[in-house]
This record gives structure tokens, C-alpha cells and sequence, in this order.
């Protein structure tokens, strides 16, 4: 890890600890804040980079169980005022010590200049006391058992690293076993995958220019358009060329299942009722070969801003961008939409893999407010289609209330019926397709039809 050298690996423990403390300080992505450090820092070191996300990622994933050993030995970690930076610090050498199986001596010399620099009188811990623990750590992993046996919801919980009410629904949705299978395939890596965009280039150019780069790729087998990185380069995939130039885009498989699903054409009127940063809106323009036209709706200004970044880097002329609310969007008399896509806004449970943090912070009341922004807007969808047209649900979501269950009650309520279709890559599931983790991230996808004017 972080080079072979004691400076080296003090310097990339530090950075991680920074950008972990940042995390939790301020409720941000761990990429957001990572790469906010990292270029503030105006030195290129991919190294550092590369391995600071991963050991921020693979710490967080493990804070539950990271946090019980740390509470057994050095309880006062988790008093209120204490320091944040050495909290951080503490969870990552627990990590290392006990999933890498490094030695405690290993650990305190890396840590040693860190704690004499940062250790301030008032931080109420002595380097003593950061040494001491480390070694309990060690003593305590080799004779305890650490995990309770008495309850299988609660050791499901330190064995795949999920909050207890998370284990306990998919317990009872899927039954022990596949809810374990389910859950430990949240800690496993998920691939890179590249949309290719075909309005400036094609599958074949760029996986030649990218091995120029030294990344390597394969051909999706169910998607035209998708690459799957199975060797990365020395530098990011975003730092090559064409990733800069808007050959092609990073994008997981399953949300470029939408668009396919979507299957616009290029005579479409089709809207994007929530389209920020652009993703999925650039792709439809794809499928329309830059005709046709696209509305592109945002409530968040910034975010908007970004559709139009994308749509000038991957040469997409046929969409106009439109901040706004999607729930209340009016449009003036005329020609209605054929299509509309709708990938709302929601507990992004399918992406654990690679925000590891954003299952610590959800409770299941944001999965009931997510679920009612969701009808809301699909409500609003509904009333905007014309009869006959198509609606697109997509949600990067694990829960049935985010899927499945959203999809009855709105069939019962308006007018409108699934449409049912094969669709490659995808499992077929009630209402729809599901993607699951470690391929892809876990993806909700729904399509219905409208078959009459809505009665009020
Ligand atoms: C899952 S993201 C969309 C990602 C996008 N489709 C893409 O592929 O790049 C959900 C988006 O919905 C937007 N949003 C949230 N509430 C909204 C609302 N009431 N109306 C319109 N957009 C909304 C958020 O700002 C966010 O950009």
C-alpha cells in the first residue's frame, strides 16, 4: 500500500484519514471530497489517489464492525468531542490490522509521525494509548470471538458490513442465504464500464485508442455501445484521450440499459424529466442520431449546468435544458412527448459498492420520502405523455418500494400498463428488469405505456 517507504505510507494514511474525517464531518461523497483534496494538492500522484480510494472505501464499507473492536478497546473514540482526524486514523489501522493481517508494530511505525505532528495536548489521547491499542486490537481478533453468535440478523450484520434494518428486509424478502449473497456482493469490486459515444466514434476506434493508453477493454455482449475495462491504465480512464475528447463515457451497464429500454427514435419529441448530469440524456441523443429533440429537466441549477458540459463535449445538439421542477412541469399546447424517462432521484442502495457510505446514512423513512418524489414525478410523467406513448422508471435501487412495489400502485392509480419486453443483461422481475451488484450497480428499470387520457 501507498509506496514502500514509512514516508510514504504516512503521507497516504494521512490523506485517507483527512479525507474520511472530511466524510463524516460534512455528509459529502468519499469521491467528492477525495478528489477535491487530491488536486488541491497540485501534485500528480495516481498512485496515491488509486490507493486512497480504495482504502477509504474498504475502511467505510467496514465501519460497523471496525467500530465494535474499537469500541471494546478504546470506547472513548466514540465520545463527542473526540478528534475526528485520530478517529479516522483508528479505523484505518483497525482495518489494517485485522482484514490485511498487518502487525501492530508495522502499523505504530507508519503511524508514529503522523500521531507526534497531529497529537495536540487537548486531543485526549496519548500516542501511548493510539500504540496500546493497536496491539489490544491484534490480542482481542486472536482470542475472542468477535462476532455475537446469539442472533443471525445481528452477525449478518458484521459479516457482510450492513446496517441491522438493511439485513433484516432482505432477510425477509429473499431468506437468509440469498440476502447474504445479496449483501456480501456489496463489498466486492464492481468493473469500469464505457459507453461508447457513437455520434463522434465507434466501439472498435475507440478500444484501439484506449489500448494506446495502456487500457484494456472488452466488448459487452449485450449492449452495442458498452465497454467493459478489464485492465486500467496507469493513469484514470477520465485523464485519456478519449475520455477528454467525448469518445466515450464512464457508465455503468445497467444505467445504460436505460436508454436501450427507452429505444428512442429520431423523429421523438422525448423528455428527460430528471436528467442531470447528462448521462442518460446524452445517450438517448445517441439513439436519435442528434435529431429529433429532447427537453432535459433539472430542479438543481448546478447540476443542469452539467447536462450542458456533456452535451458540448459528446458534439449532442438536438436537447435544450430546462431547470425546473419535473413534478410540476407544464408544457404549451402542441405536439405531446412520445417518450419520457424518468430515473429519479432516490436511496441509491444499488450503489454500496462504490459509495460505501451512503448505507451508514439511510434510514428507511428516506426510502418513504424517495418513494413518494418518485410518484410524484411519475405522476407528472403520465399526465405529459401522449396516449400511446412510453414512460422509462429507472431507480439505482435495491428496495421493492424504489421498484417493484412503486410500479403496482401506480399502474392501479393511472392509466397506464407494463410493457413487457426482453431485454438483454437484465433480470426480468415483477414490473420490470433488475441489474445486480457485482456486475453492475444494483438497477431498478420499468416500462409502461399510456393507454388513455388520465380521468380526474
Ligand atoms: C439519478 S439522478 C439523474 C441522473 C441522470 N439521469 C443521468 O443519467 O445523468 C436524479 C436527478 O433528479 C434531479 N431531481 C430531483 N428532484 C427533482 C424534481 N422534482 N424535478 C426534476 N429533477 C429532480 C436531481 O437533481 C438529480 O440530478
Amino acid at each position: 500500500m501507498f509506496g514502500k517507504k514509512i514516508g510514504d505510507l504516512s503521507k497516504g494514511v494521512f490523506f485517507t484519514a483527512k479525507v474520511l474525517s472530511k466524510v463524516e464531518k460534512t455528509g459529502s461523497s468519499i469521491r467528492n471530497v477525495l478528489y477535491k483534496e487530491y488536486f488541491e494538492r497540485g501534485v500528480e500522484d495516481y498512485k496515491l489517489l488509486k490507493q486512497a480510494l480504495h482504502f477509504a472505501l474498504e475502511t467505510t464499507r467496514r465501519y460497523n464492525f471496525l467500530d465494535h473492536i474499537i469500541k471494546i478497546v478504546l470506547p472513548k473514540v466514540f465520545d463527542e468531542d473526540f478528534p475526528l482526524l485520530i478517529k479516522s486514523l483508528l479505523r484505518i489501522a483497525t482495518y489494517q490490522i485485522v482484514f490485511l493481517k498487518e502487525k501492530p508494530e508495522d502499523i505504530a511505525n507508519i503511524l508514529k509521525p503522523l500521531i507526534l505532528i497531529k497529537l495536540r495536548k487537548s486531543d485526549k489521547i496519548s500516542k501511548e494509548e493510539v500504540f496500546t491499542h493497536l496491539f489490544k486490537v491484534e490480542s482481542l481478533i486472536k482470542k475472542e470471538k468477535i462476532i455475537p453468535e446469539t442472533n443471525y440478523v445481528e452477525r449478518l450484520t458484521y459479516t457482510t458490513f450492513h446496517p441491522e434494518w438493511i439485513c433484516k428486509y432482505f432477510i425477509d424478502l429473499l431468506g437468509l442465504e440469498d440476502a447474504e449473497k445479496l449483501l456480501q456482493n456489496n463489498n466486492l469490486q464492481k468493473p469500469t464500464w464505457l459507453r461508447v459515444n457513437t455520434l463522434l466514434s465507434n466501439r472498435k476506434n475507440v478500444a484501439s485508442f484506449l489500448r494506446e493508453e495502456g487500457v484494456f477493454i472488452e466488448f459487452d455482449e449485450d449492449f452495442p455501445d458498452v465497454l467493459r475495462v478489464i485492465e486500467e491504465g496507469k493513469k484514470p480512464v477520465t485523464l485519456s484521450n478519449p475520455y477528454k475528447k467525448g469518445l466515450v463515457f464512464i457508465q455503468d451497464k445497467a444505467s445504460c440499459a436505460a436508454a436501450h429500454i427507452l429505444d428512442a427514435k429520431p423523429e421523438d419529441f422525448v423528455i428527460d424529466l430528471c436528467a442531470a448530469p447528462g448521462m442518460k440524456t446524452t445517450h438517448i441523443a445517441q439513439f436519435m442520431k442528434n435529431m429529433g429533440f429532447v427537453l432535459a429537466i433539472d430542479i438543481n441549477y448546478y447540476r443542469a449546468k452539467m447536462i450542458k458540459k456533456n452535451m458540448k463535449k459528446s458534439g449532442v445538439k438536438n436537447v435544450e435544458i430546462l431547470c425546473t421542477d419535473g413534478r410540476i412541469l407544464k408544457l404549451k399546447p402542441g405536439k405531446k412527448p412520445d417518450k419520457i424517462l424518468v430515473d429519479a432521484p432516490c436511496s441509491g442502495s444499488g450503489t454500496f459498492q462504490t459509495h460505501p457510505e451512503e448505507k451508514w446514512r439511510l434510514t428507511p423513512s428516506k426510502i418513504e420520502k424517495y418513494a413518494l418524489l418518485q410518484e410524484n414525478l411519475l405522476s407528472s410523467a403520465i399526465n405529459l405523455v401522449k396516449v400511446g406513448g412510453e414512460i422509462v422508471f429507472s431507480t439505482c435501487s435495491l428496495f421493492l418500494e424504489e421498484g417493484e412495489e412503486l410500479i403496482t400502485k401506480i399502474c392501479n392509480k393511472y392509466s397506464v400498463e407494463v410493457v413487457e419486453k426482453e431485454v438483454e443483461g437484465g433480470k426480468v422481475v415483477k414490473n420490470g428488469w433488475r441489474f445486480y451488484p457485482p456486475e453492475t450497480k444494483g438497477f431498478f428499470i420499468s416500462k409502461m405505456r399510456k393507454y388513455a387520457e388520465q380521468k380526474s
